[in-house]
């Protein structure tokens, strides 16, 4: 089976690195080798300290995915831009994976689709939760499940930069200490902002409920109006501040939010640190589940990676396996939370009609505007959804 790398990068190298590693296993699982034919980059003659592909690495992204020897593309790089040349791929028959969040946020259900009718599949593993097996769990442990509750702790930065601030660093100075420790982007705004969250939340609700929703859509907070003496205090009473992802579901529609939270130290939720990622999911059948591990890093993704890249290659050579079955529904109606509606009116796509219920929480909200946490809400009757 031969690949197109798109983006050999961290995760990118570390894929190669793993395939190299896993040469003797793979064809066990797959029933044939795997050969990575050849790496997208934007510098070919980049060292990357990974074996090079045999085809080696070209900047013509569009010969090397359309290249009819190629059985399989894998989009490493990151952005939305790559949306229309994927969709081509998977248009063609020619299974893709992904670990891009802001394409499986935005365009996943669109690719989706195209590849369902052209009789293939879509693999995001790694878009969110990196090592966590979240997606796989949701599509083929509990398909078609419906879950009317999930939270998430879902950016390492983050988690490492309010530890930090809770051992008496300031923001900037925490924020400096994760990029000294390779944790931080050069530009972390995605991070701080809440935005990388909301990509993964979006894309969680696409696989727990079945619904489509644009990511800018849910209302986000970033950590930035949060100074460490809050974190500080809430921790000496045993809370922790995490940048905590929930959404509702029900019969009458969703509700999301993004933003600090203050959640009980003795939680798993409150346990997380640094890179390590959680999503508890809740529904009517199969009760609460956590799930936990390495959410970042270039080894633990790329595992993530490889994994999807195994099940498509199962998948070709006729093994029983399901993909990304799950029809998801477009326009489907929000319904007003009261954090949700509170958030919102920072973020105006965000705003819907006020409920007496909502609009008194957001005036308790106002009332209290100097603190700027939540807590951890995930009573799913607030929405006025039936069980
Ligand atoms: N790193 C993580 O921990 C992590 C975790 C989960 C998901 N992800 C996702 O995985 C993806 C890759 O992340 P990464 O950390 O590996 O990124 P990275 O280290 O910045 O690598 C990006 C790679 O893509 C190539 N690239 C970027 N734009 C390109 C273009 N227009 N044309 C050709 N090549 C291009 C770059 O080429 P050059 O090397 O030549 O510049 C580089 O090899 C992203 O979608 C990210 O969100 C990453």
């Amino acid at each position: 089976m031969e690949l197109t790398v798109i983006g050999v990068g961290q995760v990118g190298a570390a894929l190669l690195r793993q395939v190299d590693r896993m040469q003797r296993q793979l064809p066990e699982l797959i029933g044939e080798p795997l050969v990575v034919r050849h790496g997208v980059v934007r510098h070919p003659h980049r060292h990357r300290g990974c074996p090079t592909p045999t085809h080696g690495y070209t900047t013509d992204a569009e010969a090397a995915v359309l290249d009819p020897a190629v059985d399989l593309v894998v989009e490493l790089a990151g952005g939305r831009s790559w949306a229309p040349l994927l969709e081509r791929v998977v248009g063609r028959g020619v299974p893709v994976v992904t670990a891009n969040k802001e394409l499986a946020a935005w365009h996943g259900p669109q690719i989706r689709r195209v590849a369902r009718a052209a009789g293939t599949d879509v693999w995001m593993e790694a878009s969110v939760g990196g090592a966590i097996p979240v997606l796989r769990t949701l599509e083929l442990s509990w398909p078609g499940y419906s879950f009317q509750y999930l939270a998430g702790v879902l950016n390492g930065t983050v988690n490492f930069v309010l530890e930090q601030m809770a051992a008496g660093q300031s923001l900037s100075a925490a924020l400096a200490a994760a990029q000294a420790a390779g944790l931080a982007e050069a530009d972390p705004e995605a991070d701080l902002s809440g935005r990388d969250t909301q990509r993964k939340l979006a894309v969680l609700m696409q696989l727990a409920f079945g619904v489509a929703v644009s990511p800018e859509d849910i209302p986000t907070r970033g950590i930035g109006a949060v100074d460490a003496s809050q974190v500080q205090r809430w921790r000496r009473r045993g809370y922790r501040v995490k940048l905590l992802a929930q959404a509702w579901h029900g019969a009458a529609g969703v509700a999301a939010v993004v933003g600090p939270a203050v959640v009980p130290a003795a939680h798993p939720l409150g346990h997380l640190s640094g890179a390590e990622n959680a999503v508890l999911l809740s529904g009517p059948d199969t009760g609460d589940a956590l799930l936990m591990g390495v959410g970042a890093g270039g080894g633990p993704t790329a595992s993530a990676v490889l994994a999807d890249i195994v099940a498509a290659a199962r998948v070709r050579r006729g093994h029983a396996g399901l993909s990304w079955c799950r029809p998801i529904q477009d326009n489907v109606p929000w319904v007003d939370h009261p954090l949700a509606v509170a958030w919102g009116a920072e973020n105006p796509p965000g705003l819907r009609r006020l409920s007496p219920r909502a609009l008194d929480s957001w005036r308790r909200q106002e009332a209290s505007a100097e603190e700027p946490l939540w807590w951890w809400e995930r009573d799913a009757a607030q929405v006025g959804m039936p069980g």
